[in-house]
């Protein structure tokens, strides 16, 4: 019997690779950091979307157990599994989408802070693969903190001169999904027909719930406002503490990443009028980064909303990150 696990250099891979050129359309994504908490969970998931032919899942551990697991899935995607950094660039090479939560979750007691040092190194290594590799892939960017991770991806591809704004998206989407399913149980609505827009940044304050624009419309008391926002806000701690030192969230993340890269795909087949919240180069406010409503497209996110009317109460929340922008707080919080 030929070896089971495709991992790259393994007999399988010629045959596979024909599956992958002769199979159904489709695009090629790739997970960097694909044997963590979150990776092995969105590893399965985007193995399940039907919109991806061929799927590389790197890690600097593990990986060869991943793929085999995930590549037993009888869905369409080839998987093909990458160890270590010898193996970034085959990893990369022809991706049109590449997804990251590599790096180190946080613990109990640790802030985003204390996470930017390690992880900033990891993320910095990874995109100048991608620079490398496949500079016109979309790059959605998991790896904490967002608020800092993606403004030192611009600068690596920057410096690459491979880089476009529309195609490095900060993945937020857990903060929208959270929103929709705290404010669901609020108004004691099904989550799936509720949709709140979440902008700003992604840790603590600079995270913005807009609950003046909830679809479907609906009011809120003002004890209700202050529950919801303080909940949102501290979700992720929320989880840190009841994981007691397991870590931070993994599977309602990778829910909201496989979420996002689905939305991501479907832009990039064309389809018309995909909204998601992410965290992008902006201009809407003052600041150099933001997360607002986008429109993902064929070449990334090819429009940024500006963020609608704000009651007061929202338009003190965004002063707050201004605030905290101009004190040098939201870049490492
Ligand atoms: P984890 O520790 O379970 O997994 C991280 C994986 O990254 C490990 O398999 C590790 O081997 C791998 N890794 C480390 N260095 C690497 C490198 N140089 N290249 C490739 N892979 C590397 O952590 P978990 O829980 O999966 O979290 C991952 C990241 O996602 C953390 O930074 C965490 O803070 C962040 N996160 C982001 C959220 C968001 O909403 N954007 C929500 C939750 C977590």
């Amino acid at each position: 019997h030929p070896p089971t696990i495709q991992m790259e250099g393994s007999s399988v891979l010629s045959r596979a690779s024909c599956r992958a050129k002769g199979g159904a359309p489709g695009f090629k994504v790739a997970i960097l950091g694909a044997a963590g908490g979150i990776g092995q969970s969105l590893s399965m998931l985007v193995k399940m979307n039907p919109l991806v032919s061929v799927l590389h899942l790197y890690d600097v551990v593990n990986a060869p157990g991943v793929t085999a697991d995930v590549s037993h899935m009888d869905t369409g995607a080839v998987v093909r599994g990458f160890l270590g950094q010898q193996q970034l660039e085959n990893a990369l090479t022809g991706m049109d989408l590449v997804i990251i939560p590599a790096g180190v979750p946080r613990k109990p007691g640790m802030t985003r802070d204390d996470l930017f040092k390690i992880n900033a190194g990891i993320v910095k290594t990874l995109c100048e693969g991608v620079a490398k590799c496949c500079p016109r892939a979309i790059v959605g960017l998991i790896s904490n903190p967002v608020n800092s991770t993606v403004p030192i991806a611009a600068e690596v591809f920057k410096k690459a001169g491979t880089f476009d704004p529309k195609k490095l998206l900060g993945v937020t989407t857990l903060d929208v999904v959270r929103a929709n399913t705290f404010v669901a149980e609020v108004l004691g609505i099904d989550p799936r027909e509720v949709n709140v827009p979440v902008v700003g940044g992604h840790a603590g304050v600079t995270i913005l719930p807009l609950l003046s624009q909830v679809k479907p419309p609906c009011s809120f008391t003002p004890e209700e406002i202050n529950y919801l926002t303080d909940r949102i806000q501290n979700g992720g701690t929320e989880v840190v503490e009841a994981k007691a030192g397991a870590g931070s969230a993994t599977l309602s993340m990778a829910y909201a990443a496989a979420k996002f890269a689905d939305a991501c795909l479907r832009g990039l087949r064309g389809d018309a009028g995909v909204i998601e919240c992410s965290f992008v180069s902006s201009q809407v406010t003052e600041l150099p980064f933001f997360a607002t409503k986008v429109r993902l497209g064929r070449t990334g996110a090819e429009e940024i909303f500006p963020l609608g009317p704000l009651n007061e109460y929202e338009r003190e929340g965004k002063e707050r990150v201004s605030r905290k922008h101009s004190e040098g707080g939201l870049l490492h919080q």
